[in-house]
């Protein structure tokens, strides 16, 4: 059986954990001088070796190796079975799958005996923040009177949802994300040993999208790998990520800075032809004016990027170009535009759409009343209706038939014209405050506070969903009585979450997949394309339990992709429904085919 290179990789010793070196110098020192806690708290980010330096721990109390200071040997006969997973004393626990009251009494009975093989008992708590109140409770007696020879090591990527009283009992330690170089070096090695030849950019590529986390870096490698391939470059990762570089946003974002969406649009024409998904796209391109804004404001934005400096460089150029009106028009815009185009069939025709919004100025009259970056990024999000919105827009008649066309789009009521044309509002200036919109505008920018912010494959997502207020309540939509949008998506959230502690990561499903709805038998997955499709029945078992836990239903994973859906009649709404707002917007009439 085929093992995933991060279970493969995954390190033995201290000596082979990377980029963590201020956890294990502690962790070193209080094995040496036998000063080891009994308890601990390990936080930070997925995949940046929280369990794996548990075990680590777990090995060094237990190892036989006559050099303290050298343990865990990795080789004696308890570092072994600990390595197998068969040592008596060493106690793994799931929090996400036993988190009631009776477990972790349960783990209380168990803890009241002696080591029987080993010097500790170490129990691993895994994603403990997942424990019900109860549990904590019970949990805290145990941490409070802790038995002699037993260490309690919780982990979890959440430490804000643990409450205080178990936090102030555990010796805290924070895992960081791992820096793009030492990624790059490890992949690089592991490459070697393949006999697989991988140039720099590839591996800058992969780690930068790792966005520090060492096994998102392996599965995207192994993805990479799977193919046989014994040469790897940066195209063949590119193809594989279904993205595009960082060059290619700055460029597009030149032309749309430069007034000229028709060089714009041929880029985006380019990018398609290759194959490059329009909603990453699009979302890729929201990360990239956040990174503008971060570059603009921050001294060093090299740690909260996680880019390349060479990257840092190149958008630093940029965004001393770029004014804050001009970022956050674009991220409002796209911001939106990454909203609708989920729920399109079409979205290169909303991107192409962006483009013209952006690259005609019709962003400009966005105003932001503060200087502190981040306060007018909230803004861009939170106001879009108002003085977010381009105001130029309301000024702009919809039924123009001079408006440029998108390339893709065919008129069919006007006659098509090239999209380098100027459009007729180009040269009228915006008021800066316009409140006023016809309903088709408003109804486009509505609900842009509940954009979808995308899952950026860059190294953002995070971070941009961290600075965004939460979208606001969305009324439930009478067609689907039960969920609406949001709800589906957070349950998918939720399901990406609970099976990363199973799968390691479901990068590949955040990615390119989401749940489109939930009746009475079944859930419906959309997928990007065949692969998706492929690796969600794949995991179709484990998928379809997670469903189950988290809505309390069994329920039957039906999986279609875009293409398959946009056979579908509810999906043909929805097209007709982006095409009708283009052809509002531009004055012409998309042909959808
Ligand atoms: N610091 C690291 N050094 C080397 N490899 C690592 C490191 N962190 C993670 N890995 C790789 O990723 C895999 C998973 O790591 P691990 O399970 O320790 O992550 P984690 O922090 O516990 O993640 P999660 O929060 O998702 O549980 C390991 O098997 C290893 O291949
Ligand atoms: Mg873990
Ligand atoms: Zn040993």
């Amino acid at each position: 059986m085929y093992t995933a290179l991060y279970r493969a990789q995954r390190p033995e010793v201290f000596s082979e954990v990377l980029g963590q070196d201020h956890i294990v110098k502690i962790l070193r020192h209080q094995i040496a001088t036998d000063t080891v806690s009994h308890a601990y708290l390990f936080c930070g980010t997925r995949g940046t070796g929280k369990t794996t330096t548990a075990r680590i721990l777990a090995k060094a109390v237990n190892c036989t190796d006559a050099d303290v200071s050298g343990r865990p040997c990795g080789v004696c006969d308890n570092c072994l079975s600990i390595k197998e997973g068969t040592f008596m004393d060493v106690v793994e626990i799931d929090a996400a799958s036993n988190n009631g009251v009776d477990n972790i009494r349960e783990l209380r009975e168990s803890v009241k005996y002696p080591p029987a093989v080993g010097r500790k008992k170490v129990y691993i708590i895994d994603e403990v923040h997942m424990l019900s109140t109860g549990a904590f409770n019970a949990l805290l007696k145990t941490l409070e009177e802790p038995p002699e020879n037993v260490i309690f090591i919780l982990a979890t990527t959440e430490p804000q949802k643990l409450p205080q009283t178990i936090m102030s009992r555990c010796m805290r330690l924070d895992f960081r994300r791992v820096p793009a170089s030492v990624l790059m070096n490890h992949m690089r090695r592991i490459c070697e040993d393949r006999g697989v030849t991988i140039s720099e950019s590839a591996l800058r590529l992969i780690s930068s999208n790792a966005d520090g986390s060492v096994r998102d870096g392996l599965s995207l490698l192994d993805q990479c790998l799977s193919a046989g391939d014994k040469e790897l470059d940066r195209d063949t990762v590119l193809e594989f990520l279904g993205t595009v570089s960082e060059e290619f946003y700055i460029e597009l974002t030149e032309k749309v800075l430069l007034h000229n969406p028709s060089e714009a649009l041929v880029l985006l024409d380019n990018a398609i032809r290759e194959g490059k998904d329009a909603k990453q796209l699009i979302s890729d391109w929201m990360a990239h004016y956040r990174n503008l804004l971060m570059t603009k404001y921050i001294k060093n934005p090299e740690d909260m990027l996680n880019m390349s400096t060479e990257n840092i460089d190149k958008l630093r150029a940029q965004s001393d170009q770029i004014s804050l009106d001009e970022i956050n028009a674009g991220i409002v815009t796209l911001a939106k535009t990454s909203s609708d185009a989920r729920y399109s069939t079409q979205p290169r025709i909303l991107m192409e759409l962006a483009i013209v919004i952006l690259a005609t100025g019709l962003g400009q009259g966005a105003a932001v009343q503060t200087a502190a970056p981040q306060q007018a990024f909230r803004q861009a999000a939170a106001r879009p209706a108002a003085a977010s919105k381009p105001a130029a827009f309301a000024d702009q008649q919809p039924q123009t038939s001079k408006a440029p066309a998108p390339a893709g789009v065919q008129p069919q009521a006007s006659k098509p014209s090239a999209p380098a044309e100027v459009p007729p509002w180009e040269d009228e200036p915006a008021p800066a405050e316009n409140q006023a919109g016809s309903d088709g505008q408003e109804a486009l920018f509505a609900d842009m506070a509940e954009g979808d912010y995308g899952e950026p494959s860059g190294q953002t997502a995070a971070a941009v969903e961290a600075e965004m207020p939460k979208p606001p309540e969305k009324a439930a939509k009478p067609s689907s009585a039960q969920y609406d949008q949001q709800d589906l998506d957070e349950i998918w959230n939720d399901i990406f979450e609970a099976g990363e502690g199973i799968k390691g990561s479901f990068n590949l499903l955040r990615l390119g997949t989401y749940l489109a709805g939930i009746n009475e038998k079944e859930f419906k997955i959309i997928a990007q394309n065949d692969n998706k499709k492929d690796y969600v029945m794949k995991n179709e078992k484990e998928l379809a339990q997670m469903m189950e836990d988290r809505v309390g239903r069994k329920l039957k994973l039906v999986c279609v992709t875009e293409k398959q859906a946009g056979e579908m009649t509810e999906e043909e709404e929805k097209i007709e429904r982006a095409a009708e707002e283009v052809s509002e917007l531009l004055g012409i009439k998309p042909r959808i085919e």
